[in-house]
């Protein structure tokens, strides 16, 4: 059987959204997965411009995470043949382990004959990410609100292709996500979880009624950009930039290093370019992303 599974990158928190908001952008990783139910073996090949590094023994995430779904419905583990085509930098805070759980848990459950549901899906690649903010919108596609509640998370749409552009800058730094989560306070102010719950609903209210001018407060953010500054040289000039320029409203991506603007179509080459100076200062590299919000999620192709 051969299985192909494209994911899209993700931008988590938006700024105040901690651990909660998401975006699908239109940059993605596949995976391509062949079986046979015969000899018991495992084969990982990797292309693409961020193959290296990947690891491609047990250790690999995808393959980690398909046998995770296999073990857990009991499923005989077949001999498996892995392609790994990496477009989306790793450890740059665009979803890139996201991708990788994302796309093992549903090749695995098409290999599997597809019995556990998207919800099932859903759940398992929280647990395994640790939080869904990345996850939601991998798997689901637009801009994601995932609530935690007492039956596992549970994920809203807000917009699945909302007018304006993501420009993604992307310095040549790894930042791990376990890193980046150390550095935080383990207690917050009520001062600053008041903020960060206040902007979330601006930014709720941005996508719902497409006036994205509110996202230029909306994606204000008291919980954890400052605490992760230091992590980021160059980080609030960038964002100060982005909006100087005309963006909507500007935010680290996840736990960084990636700068995310959201922004007006006409104005993202000056955007980028405004970005891309405030870090160079710094004497970082870039790479700059011009996307759109991916409207789908993650597909599966059965060729
Ligand atoms: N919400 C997570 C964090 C996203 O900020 O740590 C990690 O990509």
């Amino acid at each position: 059987m051969k299985v192909e599974v494209r994911v899209p990158a993700t931008s988590a928190n938006l700024g105040p959204g901690f651990d909660c908001l998401g975006l699908a952008l239109s940059l993605y990783n596949t995976i391509t997965v062949e079986t046979e139910a015969s000899a018991n073996s495992l084969k990982i090949k990797c292309t693409g411009p961020y193959a290296e590094g990947i690891t491609t023994d047990e250790s690999n995430l995808v393959w980690k995470t398909m046998l995770h779904l296999w073990h857990s419905i009991n499923f005989p583990i077949p001999s498996v043949t892995l392609t790994l085509d990496i477009h989306i930098p790793p450890a740059r805070g665009l979803g890139s382990s996201s991708t990788a759980i994302v796309g093992g848990l549903l090749a695995a459950n098409a290999v599997a004959g597809n019995l556990l549901t998207q919800n099932e899906l859903l759940q398992m690649a929280n647990a395994l990410e640790g939080h869904p903010d990345n996850v939601a919108p991998a798997l689901f596609g637009g801009v994601t609100l995932s609530v935690p509640t007492e039956n596992g998370v549970h994920t809203r749409i807000l917009a699945r292709s909302p007018k304006l552009t993501a420009i993604a800058v992307v310095p040549e730094i790894l930042v791990k996500t376990e890193k980046a989560r150390a550095v935080l306070k383990p207690e917050v102010s009520r001062k600053d979880a008041v903020f960060n719950i206040a902007h979330v609903g601006l930014i709720v209210e941005a996508f719902l009624t497409e006036n994205y001018e509110l996202l230029h407060e909306g994606m204000r953010d008291k919980l954890h950009q400052d605490q992760r500054a230091a992590l980021i040289p160059g980080m609030h000039t960038a964002i100060a930039a982005a909006l100087e320029a005309g963006a909507y409203g500007a935010a680290l991506s996840g736990s960084g290093p990636t700068l995310i603007a959201l922004s007006p179509a006409v104005q993202a080459s000056r955007i980028a370019a405004g970005m891309r100076q405030s870090l160079t200062k710094k004497a970082l590299d870039v790479r700059v992303y011009t996307l759109e919000v991916d409207a789908n999620g993650a597909s599966i192709a059965i060729p």
